[in-house]
């Protein structure tokens, strides 16, 4: 039997307490199907970790987690402690570059048993893939500041396109679509107003949509792709965007499928050459975190996206629909959270799932 070895990564508040739900969840599975997999857990990338150690990660971050098969990750961000820019281009940020985890698959679907905001909307209606590009565009550390303190101060960020970053998240994207039975592509762009990057990016879209005849392409500006979002949901079937716009929408995505607390994220370098790391869309929740209120699902099926990633469909199909099961209980027969509107901890709503993977 192959033993999948997976670093876990907490990171802050209530990444350090869905993290465990995800863990028990997935190792339920794991038994169910026979698998093997050994967890080892780390305490950097965390505000803990700069208060020890006055830096994000140990110097030899990079060798450590080469080694394992994928990162389960929490959630880093603790601004009151360490300023949000210092901690995530020291940690999170770093990792998905440093490992070209190129791709972030933001799966967004309204779920039985969870009421969206959205007037008459029932399962099955929103059901749509954000693919992100992770690795450049408008997340950039190309500029600076200059004549600091004078009137004249002047602060520039650069974004940036690399024919190789755009057409490789576009053809990840479209080979998504072609698989999907919709086959329907959406493209964010903003070519009206940002006159030079994103006309590039929308070349780059038609070029490659020449290659896929068969999946049938539109964009929108990021703009009224949001108003689009909200009032015609179903519309949308892959939604490829750059590193900020999709961030954005993924975001807006689950928030119209009810709650932030259930989205997952797939960090991905599909060469495979470096582990991809799998973290919920949320972040660390200051405004929650330690009342044990947090919704796990979000890492729960990441565990499922994870194990989808390590070649084990049936077991990740198994896990989520655990997830599916238990919340289709709905809020009075099932211990969900606030944000789902019950009252169940993450702990009792962790464990239902856990339970449902070994009983289903
Ligand atoms: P956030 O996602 O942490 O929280 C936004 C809102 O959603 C809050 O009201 C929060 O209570 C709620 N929420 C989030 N996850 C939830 C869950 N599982 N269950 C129930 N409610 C949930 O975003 P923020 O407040 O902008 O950021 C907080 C910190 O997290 C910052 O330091 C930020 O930089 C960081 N962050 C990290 C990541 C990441 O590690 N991938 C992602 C986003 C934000
Ligand atoms: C996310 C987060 C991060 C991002 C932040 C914390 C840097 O919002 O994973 O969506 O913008 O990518
Ligand atoms: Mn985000």
């Amino acid at each position: 039997m192959t033993t999948h070895r997976i670093a876990v990564i907490p990171g802050d508040g209530i990444g350090k307490e869905v993290v465990p739900a995800g863990v028990s969840a997935l190792q339920a599975t794991a038994d169910r199907f026979g698998l093997s997999l050994e967890f080892d857990e780390f305490d950097f990338a965390s505000a803990d970790y700069w208060q020890k150690h006055g830096t994000m990660l140990p110097s030899d971050w990079e060798q450590t987690l080469r080694q394992y098969d994928a990162i389960f990750f929490g959630a880093v961000g603790w601004p009151s402690v360490v300023p949000d820019h210092v901690s995530l281009w020291g940690s999170l940020l770093q990792f998905r570059r440093t490992f070209d985890q190129y791709v972030n698959l933001r799966p967004c679907r309204l779920m039985p048993g969870v009421t969206s905001p959205l007037a008459g909307r029932e399962p099955g209606d929103i059901d749509f893939l954000v693919v992100r590009e992770n690795t450049e565009g408008e997340y950039s550390s190309v500029g600076g500041r200059i004549f600091e303190g004078t009137p004249r101060e002047t602060v520039l960020q650069e974004t940036v396109m690399t024919r190789v970053g755009v057409d490789r998240v576009l053809r990840f994207a479209f080979e998504q679509a072609a698989r999907r039975p919709k086959k329907h592509l959406t493209s964010a762009t903003k070519s009206n107003g940002i006159s030079i990057s994103m006309p590039y990016w929308d070349e780059r879209v038609a070029e490659m949509g020449s290659k896929f005849p068969d999946v049938r392409l539109d964009k929108f500006h990021i703009d009224a792709l949001a108003a689009q979002f909200v009032l015609h949901p179903e519309w949308f079937d892959v939604v490829v965007a750059s590193n900020l716009f999709g961030d954005i929408l993924s975001d807006l995505g689950p928030a119209c499928t009810g709650t932030l607390g259930i989205a997952p994220s797939a960090n991905i370098d599909p060469s495979r050459e470096a582990p991809s790391l799998f973290e919920p869309v949320h972040g660390s929740a200051p405004d929650i975190a330690g009342q044990g209120i947090a919704n796990p699902i979000g890492q729960i099926w990441c565990g499922s996206m994870m194990l989808d990633h390590l070649g084990h469909p049936e077991a990740a199909a198994h896990l989520l629909g655990a997830i599916e099961a238990v919340l289709a209980h709905g809020p009075a027969g099932a211990p969900l959270t606030p944000d789902l509107h019950g009252t169940g901890t993450t702990a009792e709503l962790g464990h239902a799932i856990t339970e449902c993977v070994r009983e289903r």
